[in-house]
């Protein structure tokens, strides 16, 4: 499943991703982690992991925690980032999320962040994450949606795909809730979370943003009346790129 677009695009964005103040925000990973509600003594599976922002966080809650993805240069700066932190209970391995080499109920919870909309097959990944989990096991997934309205989901998705080649598309709210209830699992909690960020350096930080920015610029003059999840407004002289994500915990 695994495709160039993929490798190539977080190649190129394994060191920036991480540094992003998206991707670092504290109150994005406690909130995750008050909802993912790991326990001592549990082992968790951190799926498409990248440099292991979110593995690292839970290696502190957990006694092991392993992360897979598919981008070579990501599991690097993943073994490189926990070793300078003294994380020595993190391991991280090449793997596609769609055909998780784990066995049957291997975990205690597995939780992945920003990788559905990468991913063009995201029930595979569901039916893949409540596989390895054990029964009573917790499958977390978060990520940014799109709008229900079609119309609103296609313009803002035709600028992500602008942005960033790998996009293949954000969910919208309700097939998030299918999927996982297609997986066989069952939603315990929820949570929306707005997320605001510098429009320039999320623009840039795509490999394709600098040369598609001006079609971005006439598509953002020009938004839906549907738009609910994707917007850019201007604050104190900067452009702010505001987001919504959801994040579920079903267990299965
Ligand atoms: C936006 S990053 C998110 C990284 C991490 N989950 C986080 O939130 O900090 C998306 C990651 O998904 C990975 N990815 C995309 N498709 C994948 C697949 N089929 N299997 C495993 N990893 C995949 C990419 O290589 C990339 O590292």
């Amino acid at each position: 499943m695994a495709s160039e677009e993929i490798v190539g695009e977080f190649t190129h964005q394994s060191e920036t991703f991480g540094a992003s103040v998206v991707a670092r925000s504290a109150r994005t990973l406690d909130e995750l982690v008050r909802l993912a509600a790991p326990r001592a003594g549990e082992r968790w599976l951190d799926v498409a992991c990248g440099p292991g922002i979110i593995s690292r966080r839970l290696a502190g809650e957990v006694a092991a925690v392993h992360g897979v993805d598919v981008t070579p240069a990501m599991i690097d700066v993943a073994r490189r980032e926990a070793a300078a932190a003294g994380t020595d209970n993190a391991t991280f391995e090449l793997g596609d999320a769609t055909a998780l080499t784990a066995t049957d109920a291997a975990y205690d919870g597995v939780i992945t962040r920003f990788s559905l909309h990468h991913i063009p097959a995201p029930g595979r990944v569901l039916a893949e994450m409540a596989r390895v989990v054990r029964p009573g096991g917790a499958v977390v997934v978060a990520d940014h949606l799109t709008d229900e309205d079609a119309e609103a989901a296609a313009w803002s998705q035709e600028i992500e795909r602008l942005r960033d080649p790998s996009h293949w598309a954000c969910l919208a709210l309700g097939r998030l809730r299918r999927l996982g209830a297609a997986a066989g699992l069952t939603l315990e909690d929820e949570v929306g979370l707005g997320l605001e960020l510098d429009f320039d350096d999320w623009l840039t930080r795509g490999s394709g943003g600098a040369g598609a920015r001006s079609v971005i610029e006439r598509l953002l003059a020009d938004p839906p009346a549907g738009a609910r999840c994707f917007g850019v407004e201007e604050t104190g002289g900067r452009r702010i790129l505001g987001l919504r994500m959801w994040a579920g915990r079903w267990v299965r």
